[in-house]
């Protein structure tokens, strides 16, 4: 029997999966690890801390399959995207990496519109600058620390840092280097321009391929370390949402993916790179050779469910609050939750934006509040699925993936709000089955990423839109779309930002 290895280096925790040769899941593991919030709105993590996760992991899967480590053929990396990790000529980390939900680069994202002109950066890179993006963070660490940024020799993301140090190799995939927002999308390639206006050496920047590539072996060290054998293929891979996608079959236009993890994203495949016109959606390439796609992000989605049960039912299970929420109506008896807790990305990009519950009463038990909490997430994602459908993207179905997806009641919720079909696959291991898939085609076990999936997935089940409920939640929106817009001057002033444009 041969396997692939798919890793995914996430947020919480590194996981790696072992795939047969079939597309069947035979073990798995995971190596968790913390993040700091040195600061209200900062995020950062120990890029080591990726590397021993990865380890762990991959031995745990490795003994979980009963498998020998001379029977994996490949292995592919996914990662959270756009988390900045700065090496030093020795390769060592000048700093802890910034992560890809940090805040901070609000004023970088301004020098970066202005050297390249906003024109010219969403004709190269088919994005704004957004604080999430890695170009931004590494203008803040030459703004704000120049000795770590005088000491750069590269500049990794954190599935490629964990690439390096299994192999030694400075290597990235398309679809992570597109979230850096130095790519060029459209080329598929680093963009010498952006490079040029904002001074960065493109040497710093790893060689990108396509994501089955197999373009680099595991080193003795690396080996040793996480006890694969030496001289393993590994193939560039994907970022989290494009490996997630391939993970769920979302690899030609039609199907969307819809993921509910502690962000919330809607990932729809594009045969070209096709910008929404208010730039609230990004557009990056998608894994898939010769394919893009276009994803809306929200910043709190499952996160805002695991808030509330931390704030109000600790110790309680997911299912018993599933079941509270249940037996309250569509609505929730007049309440509205808006999910910024962490502020948004899509459709407002707005680091000061924060959660909401309007409408509360007396008649509002915590039942009420589960099933406003995921109400709120699936309008916040119907904003998203909103701008997809309005370039003329054909949806024909949502394929829901995350921790969220184990919710029959909110994917119920999610097929009222949006009005299609939300199927669950029966695979759920996200973006590290889809890395593994990579992998997979790298080594020529399947001749393309559609065979791949094929041979693995199947729907295992539907949610149905109901006409009767979705009218109730179309009237619904229009209140949740009225919200954000009233309330902003208000968060404004509750982070004491200054107030514009109101
Ligand atoms: C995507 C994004 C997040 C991270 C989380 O643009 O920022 O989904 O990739 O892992």
């Amino acid at each position: 029997m041969r396997f692939v290895i798919g890793v995914d280096v996430g947020t919480t925790g590194a996981r790696a999966l072992i795939v047969d040769q079939a597309g069947n899941v035979r073990g798995q593991g995971v190596g968790p690890y913390a993040f700091e919030t040195p600061r209200p709105g900062w995020a950062e993590q120990d890029p080591d801390a990726w590397w021993r996760g990865t380890g762990v992991a991959i031995r745990a899967a490795l003994g979980a399959a009963g498998a020998s480590k001379r029977d994996v053929v490949a292995i592919g990396l996914s990662g959270q995207m756009h988390s900045l990790t700065l090496l030093d000529q020795n390769g060592g980390a000048l700093r802890a990496a910034i992560l890809w939900n940090d805040q901070r680069a609000a004023a970088e994202c301004e020098e970066i519109t202005r050297r390249v002109g906003r024109e010219r950066l969403i004709a190269l890179t088919r994005n704004p600058a957004l604080p999430g993006f890695t170009a931004p963070k590494l203008l803040w660490t030459r703004n704000h620390e120049p000795h770590a940024y005088a000491r750069i020799a590269s500049v990794l993301l954190p599935k490629d840092y964990v690439r390096y140090r299994l192999t030694d190799v400075h290597a990235t995939d398309v679809s992570d280097a597109s979230g850096t927002g130095l790519f060029d999308v459209t080329a598929r390639a680093w963009s010498a321009e952006v490079l040029a206006a904002l001074d960065i050496p493109t040497e710093w920047m790893p060689r990108a391929t396509e994501s089955p590539v197999l373009g680099a072996a595991v080193s003795e060290v690396g080996a040793a370390e996480t006890g694969l054998a030496s001289g393993t293929p590994v193939a560039a891979g994907g970022g989290d949402q494009a490996a997630q996608a391939i993970g769920t079959g979302v690899v030609r236009p039609g199907p969307l993916c819809v993921t509910i993890g502690t962000s919330g994203v809607v990932f729809a495949t594009l045969d070209a790179p096709v910008v929404d016109p208010g730039l609230r959606t990004h557009t990056f390439c998608h894994a898939v050779p010769g394919r893009w796609h276009m994803m809306g992000v929200m910043l709190s989605a499952g996160g805002a469910l695991r808030w509330l049960r931390q704030a109000f039912a600790s110790g309680v299970d997911y299912g018993a609050l599933d079941a509270e929420a249940e037996i309250t109506p569509p609505g929730a008896e007049g309440l509205v939750f808006l999910p910024y807790l962490t502020g948004e990305r899509t459709p407002y990009p707005d680091p000061n934006a924060r959660g909401a519950f309007v409408g509360l009463s007396l008649v509002h038990g915590r039942g009420h509040l589960v099933r406003a909490v995921m109400e709120g997430v699936a309008f916040g994602l119907r904003d998203s699925f909103e701008i997809i459908r309005a370039v003329g993207v054909e949806i024909t179905q949502v394929r829901a993936t995350g921790g969220g997806a184990a919710s029959r009641l909110w994917n119920q919720i999610l097929a009222d709000v949006l009005g299609v079909e939300v199927v669950v696959m029966n695979i759920t291991e996200g973006a590290a089955y889809g890395a593994a898939l990579l992998a997979s085609v790298g080594a020529g076990l399947f001749s393309t990423i559609e065979a791949a999936c094929e041979a693995g997935l199947c729907v295992a089940s539907r949610a149905e839109p109901r006409p009767n409920v979705g009218a109730r939640y179309d009237a619904l929106y229009e209140t949740y779309r009225a919200l954000y817009p009233a309330l902003r001057p208000s968060f404004a002033r509750l982070a004491g930002a200054p107030i514009s444009g109101t």
